[in-house]
């Protein structure tokens, strides 16, 4: 919020902030995750969503967090989850040698296994059968694939990799192979090839360069950013948005709350402030949003960052030396 109410005065970018004290405290005194009436008034009222990161150990479902996070993800419709994977300093890599990793994850963010569809049958019996769908609708595949190959085409990458499970996903698979194949014949000049998840998640590790746009179902590109995450130096600087084009859209780290670390003033704002920075890039402040992430790399540099990172400052101070360099 620091760096975010910094550029929005010296940029005069006319952003109003209003705060909502959703946490696990508030459910935990009230029962409630999210007021009535928030989502209509998060539609109407607002053009973006800052949020910050969500667990805690008194709340073991996590009940607020899919609440709020998977409620917003759902009734906002923000189908397209945003993650790009970028190593900002060579230190930061866990792999050998010196590696281009710069590749962006669109993980569709309304559908797939995440949807709650199934439920268990004789329930706590040793009879017991679970069933967990896993939804994939023509019009959701269809919108996140072209999403992908739109944004290759205007940040001029060269190709799109479509990742799933087909030879096991039968019925899924099929879906999303035929719609990507049927997108792609309408950007002849993007690459595209398909990938197992499998094979996805080898290759990421082995050769990240062969990546520059990737796309993937619900639950894949969840475990394939974590992935990313950590190529890019960790869950520390991961950042994330879940937009739906053009609509109040919802920007979060891809970390949780580590509560291990609450109050400890060791864990690492960059991810957060990177989110920030990706924020105001979608409200259009694209100059701003460049500042920021020039700050960011700035201050890792220099070493000055948290020990995550091999630096030595707690969170607030690894804040201040990016605001410091805006
Ligand atoms: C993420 C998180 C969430 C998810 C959890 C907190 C429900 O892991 O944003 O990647 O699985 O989508
Ligand atoms: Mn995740």
């Amino acid at each position: 919020m620091r760096v975010l109410q910094r550029v929005n005065e010296s940029r005069k970018l006319g952003l109003d902030f209003t705060q909502f004290g959703w946490n696990a405290d508030e459910y935990l005194k009230t029962g409630i995750s999210m007021p009535e009436g928030a989502m209509d008034d998060i539609r109407h009222h607002y053009d973006a969503v800052y949020l910050g990161a969500f667990g805690d150990p008194r709340v073991p479902d996590m009940k607020h967090a899919a609440d709020i996070l998977l409620g917003m993800r759902f009734q906002l419709d923000l189908y397209v989850n945003y993650r790009p994977v970028k190593l900002l300093n060579p230190r930061l890599s866990p792999l050998r040698g010196d590696r281009k990793i710069d590749m962006v994850i669109f993980r569709e963010n309304t559908e797939g296994a995440y949807v709650g569809m199934g439920g268990n049958f004789k329930r706590g019996t040793p009879d017991e059968i679970a069933v967990q769908e896993d939804i994939s609708s023509r019009r959701g595949v269809e919108r996140i694939i072209r999403y992908a190959f739109e944004f290759a085409k205007k940040t001029k990458r060269k190709s799109v990799c479509m990742s799933d499970k087909n030879n096991v996903m039968r019925f899924g698979g099929d879906l999303w192979l035929r719609t990507f194949e049927e997108v792609a014949k309408e950007y002849p000049e993007i690459e595209h090839f398909h990938m197992y998840v499998d094979a996805l998640a080898m290759q990421m590790v082995r050769a990240p360069e062969m990546f520059d746009v990737i796309v993937t179902n619900n639950m894949f590109g969840d475990i394939v950013t974590d992935l990313g995450a950590a190529l890019q130096g960790g869950l520390g600087v991961a950042a994330s948005g879940n937009i739906h084009p053009g609509r109040v859209s919802l920007f979060e780290p891809i970390h949780g709350s580590a509560p291990k670390y609450a109050g400890k003033d060791v864990a690492n704002p960059i991810g957060a402030i990177l989110t920030a920075a990706m924020m105001l890039e979608y409200l259009g402040s694209q100059a701003e949003a460049e500042m920021i992430e020039r700050a960011v790399v700035a201050a890792i540099d220099a070493g000055e960052t948290t020990h995550d990172l091999g630096g030595s400052l707690g969170t607030k101070a690894a804040g201040e030396a990016i605001e410091k360099r805006l």
